[in-house]
């Protein structure tokens, strides 16, 4: 009943108002608070882009020091919440635990979870930027049975993460800067990315004034799938798959082949009909991290450019506008960094957690304002009113 417009997937529904984040998919530009993508990855740092899309404008010099102190101060997380990993299945994907813990976080932070005041939604904000990077290194090492690395907040966001992930109590470790400031390059380009699957989600999830922390989780739960944030993972392993060059016309072939339901990984986008502007970033941060660690022939970053160029001249990819996405080489980096393939999506979900709470927190406010649960609607195609049937006359 009542007139609703049918729009399945959303792709001509303005959810909400956002001065956030900017898209022109038809040019391949995006804007983060009006400052382009390839910019704050090439010149800024993780504190820019981050401060940035929570606060609204780029922070000064004693405004990035007081944003630093902030996001360092909570990098640990309660000792009880450690108990949680451990009633994981040894074999459990990491999305799976980041769900549940960040869930969990609700239990946790009762001072930073009252949505009605603002000084406790900053609160919550700071704090999920800052133990993010601690969850997702306690749920890989806990994963392999490898003993907890705690966070040494003397080192920048990206190099902590990457000490939690690979440091050994008994050894000196001493994190690579180079492959630290790849990293930071891949936080900052999939940091956010306006109303998207896992976004709507933790912005539909607010709406009702849930737990800011569940909000968070609900969005990591959104960003699984292969066909949002486990790209980057599925990407690997249709490279890995594909296995020699000889064998893309194959894939190629199959991707085209609309009784066959396997799509090529890392391409394709919602929003943008031409190259993805972080894909450009992307890869060049993939040729700068192979040739510093020596890599000269990795055979997936090779199957991998020519499958760009193939798919980038055949009629089937151009007409529909099917260009590399973000994801496309961010799985080649992340390999490259020692990052496990199960940890991929984990990696992604550190990185968009910036732009879910600048998003929760846009939202938050305008709910204060104007409060309006998301609810769509939808088309009913079922039966209409039916009397009751007795389980006696029923087949
Ligand atoms: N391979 C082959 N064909 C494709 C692909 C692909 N990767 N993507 C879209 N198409 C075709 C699709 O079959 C359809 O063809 P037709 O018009 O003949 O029926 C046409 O292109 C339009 O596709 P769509 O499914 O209507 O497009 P969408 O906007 O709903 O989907 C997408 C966008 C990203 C889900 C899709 O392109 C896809 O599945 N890509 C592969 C997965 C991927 O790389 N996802 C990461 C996206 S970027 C990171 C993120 O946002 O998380």
């Amino acid at each position: 009943t009542g007139l609703c417009t049918y729009d399945p997937g959303y792709t001509s529904t303005g959810s909400c108002n956002s001065t956030i984040t900017y898209i022109d998919g038809k040019k391949g530009v995006l804007l983060y608070r009006g400052y382009d993508i390839e910019q704050l990855a090439e010149e800024g740092d993780f504190l820019d882009s981050a401060y940035l899309l929570l606060m609204g404008e780029l922070p000064n010099a004693q405004q990035k020091t007081q944003f630093e102190k902030d996001i360092t101060m909570h990098t640990l997380v309660h000792e009880q919440l450690i108990q949680f990993y451990k009633g994981f299945k040894h074999d459990a994907h990491p999305m799976a635990i980041m769900t549940g813990v960040v869930g969990a976080l609700s239990a946790f932070e009762p001072y930073a979870s009252d949505i009605a005041d603002p000084a406790s939604r900053m609160r919550s904000c700071l704090r999920m930027i800052s133990r993010m990077p601690t969850l997702a290194a306690i749920a890989y090492r806990t994963s392999r049975g490898y003993p907890i690395i705690y966070p040494r907040n003397d080192l920048d966001y990206a190099s902590r993460f990457l000490h939690m992930m690979f440091a050994w109590p008994t050894q000196k470790y001493d994190v690579d800067p180079v492959l630290a400031r790849a990293l930071e390059k891949i936080l900052i380009l999939h940091m956010d990315h306006e109303q998207n699957a896992s976004t709507s989600t933790v912005r539909t999830a607010g709406s009702s004034q849930a737990n800011p922390f569940a909000c968070i989780a609900s969005g990591i739960a959104a960003l699984w799938g292969p066909a949002h944030g486990g790209a980057n993972e599925a990407v690997l392993r249709m490279l890995e798959d594909i296995g020699s060059k000889s064998r893309i016309p194959d894939a190629l072939a199959r991707a085209k082949d609309k009784k066959d339901p396997f799509r090529l990984m890392g391409f394709g986008h919602r929003v943008y009909k031409t190259f993805d502007p972080r894909a450009k970033v992307m890869r060049k941060v993939c040729h700068e991290v192979l040739e510093h660690l020596q890599i000269t022939d990795d055979p997936l970053l090779e199957i991998a450019m020519e499958l760009e160029k193939e798919a980038t001249l055949d009629p089937y990819f151009v007409q529909r506008g099917l260009y590399p996405n973000v994801d496309f080489y961010s799985g080649i980096v992340l390999r490259a960094l020692g990052v496990p393939l199960d940890m991929f999506t984990v990696l992604f979900s550190l990185a968009r957690t910036v732009g879910w709470v600048s998003q929760w927190r846009e939202m938050a406010e305008e709910q204060q304002k104007t409060p309006k649960i998301s609810r769509p609607r939808q088309m009913y195609n079922g039966h209409l009113l039916r009397p009751f049937v007795p389980l006696e006359r029923r087949d």
